[in-house]
């Protein structure tokens, strides 16, 4: 090898520091603001109703600057907990097919609310602050087929045990059970034929990234019910480096993309990988399938979406919450805070958001040509990436030249 200076030396890192950066448009800065501003502290309807009022306003303000289509859902609570009112607020970004029954509604939703002893930084301020992101970069594009819905839902944070035994449709008492009752099935059916639901991505509690061994716990019978990954988890000595896409049979394709935008991706800030938990059985889930695997079906927003009848198919995007690290002690609790914010969990968090991002934008069937906020869309080399190439090109020369210039031995 020839001997390089040390101008040589840093126009390699800099190189290195224009592809490392110039991968995602997914914004580090812009998820700490968010989990930093309004999504820091608790939103809760009597311990801190001034910050999930101002939480409220803060998402509207966005759908409305990224150009949504916005509405703010009042809702009285469910049968099963009618003093239990809250609001939803939905943003929508319709495709071309928008208002016939060939559209292929494709949506992504987050809680805003918090439990009423926690900040809820994690829970679920991450998946708000992933939702908002994916909003801005999404509404950059100005063609697409398919419509997109984005979902802040409230009261997913309410006591659901008491209802949930009957799993009846529109009776479970949480936001999503309003949002899907009173405003997705009729949104499908605008025509009088329905049109077609691909999914929602539900995020919920998705940046705790912990690479440690041992800090993976899990619920009771895993190792019984899903003993391949339990297997692979114990290999990987229970480190909490990974995201989980939690679902039923029917999600089979839904999942099978993301997988897919994980591995393409290039950005690989943080050892991360993800898991499929696939709970056996197909459609509606029972009363004993809730009850037997509640951490999976029964806990997140996605209930309000399998228990319907025809089923509507959800995702649910975990990083497990209080089953990892320090969310063992920190769910529901003060330290789900922003001090808990670090790098590591940040570059985790924007790598969840794009894959999720490029897997709705292909769902959606978004035009990534058309977006200026898209900057490596899998499509190929354009925009910034092709600015970076050009940008790096004097210095390969140089580098090159240097390098046959110089006296070398191999
Ligand atoms: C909620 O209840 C109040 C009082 O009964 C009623 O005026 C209001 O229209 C209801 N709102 C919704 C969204 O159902
Ligand atoms: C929505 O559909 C109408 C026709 O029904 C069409 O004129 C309009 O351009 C569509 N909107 C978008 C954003 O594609
Ligand atoms: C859709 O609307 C039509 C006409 O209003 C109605 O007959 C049909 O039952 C609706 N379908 C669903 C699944 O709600
Ligand atoms: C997704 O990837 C995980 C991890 O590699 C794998 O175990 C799972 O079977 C994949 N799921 C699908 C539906 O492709
Ligand atoms: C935030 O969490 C840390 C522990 O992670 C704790 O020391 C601190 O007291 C918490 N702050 C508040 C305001 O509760």
């Amino acid at each position: 090898m020839g001997s390089c200076s040390i101008v040589q030396w840093s126009f390699f890192s800099l190189l290195w520091l224009q592809i490392a950066t110039g991968t995602s448009e997914v914004s580090v800065k812009n998820l700490r603001e968010s989990l930093e501003g309004p999504f820091g502290v608790t939103r809760h309807q009597t311990a801190n109703p001034a910050g999930k009022a101002a939480a409220r306003r803060h998402i509207i303000a966005r759908f409305e600057e990224y150009g949504l289509d916005v509405t703010v859902q009042n809702f009285n609570g469910s049968t099963g907990a009618p003093d239990k009112p809250g609001t939803n607020i939905i943003g929508v970004k319709r495709g071309k097919m928008n208002g016939t029954s060939d559209d292929r509604i494709v949506a992504v939703g987050a809680h805003y609310d918090t439990f009423a002893t926690t900040p809820g930084v994690d829970d679920d301020g991450s998946g708000m602050a992933a939702m908002l992101e994916m909003a801005m970069i999404m509404t950059s594009c100005t063609q697409q087929r398919y419509t997109v819905i984005f979902v802040a839902f409230d009261n997913e944070e309410v006591p659901v045990s008491a209802t949930r035994a009957s799993n009846t449709p529109c009776d479970i008492s949480r936001g999503a059970d309003d949002f899907v009752c009173s405003w997705l099935l009729p949104f499908l059916n605008t025509t009088g034929r329905p049109a077609e639901f691909q999914g929602i991505f539900m995020l919920e509690t998705i940046m705790n990234y912990d690479p440690r061994p041992n800090v993976q716990t899990l619920p009771a019978g895993f190792n019984i019910f899903f003993q391949p990954l339990y297997q692979k988890l114990q290999a990987a000595e229970f480190s909490g480096n990974f995201i989980t896409l939690i679902r039923k049979p029917e999600e089979e394709e839904l999942v099978a993309l993301v997988n897919q935008t994980w591995e393409d991706r290039a950005k690989e800030p943080v050892g991360a990988v993800n898991h499929d938990v696939q709970v056996p059985v197909p459609g509606k889930p029972s009363v004993a399938e809730t009850t037997t695997f509640f951490d999976l079906v029964g806990r997140s927003d996605c209930l309000s979406f399998w228990v319907q009848d025809p089923y509507l198919r959800c995702v649910f995007v975990t990083d497990s919450a209080n089953y990892r690290g320090s969310m063992q002690q920190c769910y529901h609790k003060s330290c789900d805070n922003v001090t808990s914010i670090t790098p590591d969990k940040l570059n985790f968090l924007a790598k969840v958001t794009d894959a999720i991002l490029q897997t709705t934008m292909k769902l959606a069937e978004v035009n990534a040509d058309t977006c200026t906020k898209v900057t490596s869309a899998a499509t190929g080399l354009h925009g910034t990436w092709f600015i970076v190439m050009l940008l790096s090109l004097p210095a390969w020369i140089w580098s090159i030249l240097q390098y046959s210039c110089t006296p070398h031995v191999i």
